[in-house]
């Protein structure tokens, strides 16, 4: 890390040991009203699968997930049911998980080996850079252009350590441009790709993609939604944050920060006393803890506004990296995991769906978002930028 960005680290912390001493926090502007439709409406809904996740990159994996050639995972993306695949070169391809002759989903298990995929139908056979290798009794089927038949590729590419898809055929990719030069030098500070997934889970609930990454952007509810496990460990509703257009950085201090609450700290360095989140739009936060990260990604329904997916990764330093032996790694990761289930299930998930019950009334009237939810501000303007952005895109309007 070089000096500059410790320092600048540095002061951000200090910046919210200072709302802490005045019970303060970083604000927006202004209050913004919302409906409970964005949380409800069939018709956005589609719009977002669309206009966001048909235009820009989101994380479907971690590489380590898939670190050898042959090496195989689907996901169901908001548009597409997909293939990630690790290809001989060591890069990596996507494609619709879709067998080209009567549509057959090619590939059923979540995760493996294949040296092809082969369609459970009629037995034909991809290549897994996608073309197709096989039609069984070819001599009946007829002449077709083989060329022509091979799996749909979709936009994929890995940064970051990360596999980035656009889930739409033929979208440009650009993770890089996407982040943003001063966000995509932030991620390569961390060496994401040298830290492995030791842990990956997927849940599916009744709850709509954005209650649910608003609730991960969310430094207000912690004392009052878990009181006693993170309201334990982290301050709640303090928060030093950074803009970064579609993206974002913030950290929370962490309780045992307390002890520079009267002293100076000086030079001493802050960083074990809090916890640094980052936004990674569309769809994604990214924790910082002192010794590991933590990535949690949601995902919308492929048609139901009121369902999602969030998948939850610990992103951690190898045995040896870390100086541990493996078997006391193990421990200690599964301990961590545990505890990070615990929290999702006892916690935040019964609260997320009672919200999209509550949405779910005809005449929710307006809520709204306050002037300390700064993080869920960026969120949403992000996703509705996007919208906007695509709806001149294909109108010509401004
Ligand atoms: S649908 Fe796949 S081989 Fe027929
Ligand atoms: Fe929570």
């Amino acid at each position: 890390m070089t000096d500059r960005v410790s320092a600048d680290r540095e002061a951000r912390i200090r910046r919210a040991l200072e709302h802490l001493r005045n019970d303060t926090t970083d604000q927006v502007d202004k209050i913004e009203p919302f409906e409970a439709a964005e949380f409800t409406d069939p018709v956005l809904a589609a719009r977002e699968r669309d206009l966001v996740f048909g235009r820009v990159p989101s994380i479907v994996a971690h590489g380590s997930e898939l670190p050898k050639t042959y090496d195989f995972k689907t996901i169901r993306m908001p548009r597409n049911n997909v293939i990630i695949s690790r290809q001989k070169d060591g890069g990596v391809k996507a494609f619709v998980n879709l067998c080209r002759h009567r549509g057959a989903l090619l590939e059923e298990e979540s995760c493996g080996k294949r040296r092809l995929f082969s369609c459970p139908y009629h037995r034909w056979s991809y290549d897994i850079d996608g073309s197709l290798r096989t039609i069984t009794r070819d001599n009946t089927v007829g002449e077709v252009d083989r060329t022509t038949l091979g799996l749909v590729e979709l936009p994929c590419e890995e940064r970051h350590g990360f596999v980035w898809i656009v889930d739409r055929v033929g979208a440009p990719i650009d993770v890089a441009g996407w982040l943003g030069e001063e966000f995509d030098e932030i991620l390569s500070g961390y060496e994401l790709g040298s830290l492995h997934c030791v842990r990956e889970e997927g849940f599916d609930e009744p709850v709509n993609w954005k209650i649910m990454q608003d609730a991960f952007l969310d430094g207000y509810h912690i004392q009052y939604a878990h009181p006693n496990t993170a309201g334990k460990i982290i301050h709640t509703n303090i928060m030093a944050f950074e803009d970064f257009g579609s993206h974002a950085r913030f950290v929370a201090p962490r309780k045992t920060i307390d002890r520079w609450l009267e002293e100076d700290p000086g030079d001493e360095s802050l960083v074990n006393y809090v916890t640094e989140t980052h936004f990674l739009g569309p769809n994604s936060t990214l924790l910082k803890q002192p010794d590991h990260f933590q990535l949690l990604t949601f995902r919308p329904h492929h048609s139901d506004p009121a369902r999602s997916v969030m998948e939850m990764r610990l992103i951690v330093p190898s045995p040896e990296k870390a100086g541990i032996e493996q078997a006391k790694w193990e421990r200690l990761w599964e301990k961590n995991w545990q505890i990070l289930l615990d929290v999702l299930h006892a916690e935040d998930f019964p609260v997320l769906r009672a919200s999209q019950r509550g949405m779910s009334s005809r005449d929710s009237g307006p809520m709204l978002l306050g002037r300390n939810e700064v993080a869920n501000h960026l969120f949403r303007r992000t996703i509705q930028r996007l919208l906007a952005e695509s709806d001149e895109e294909v109108t010509g309007a401004p």
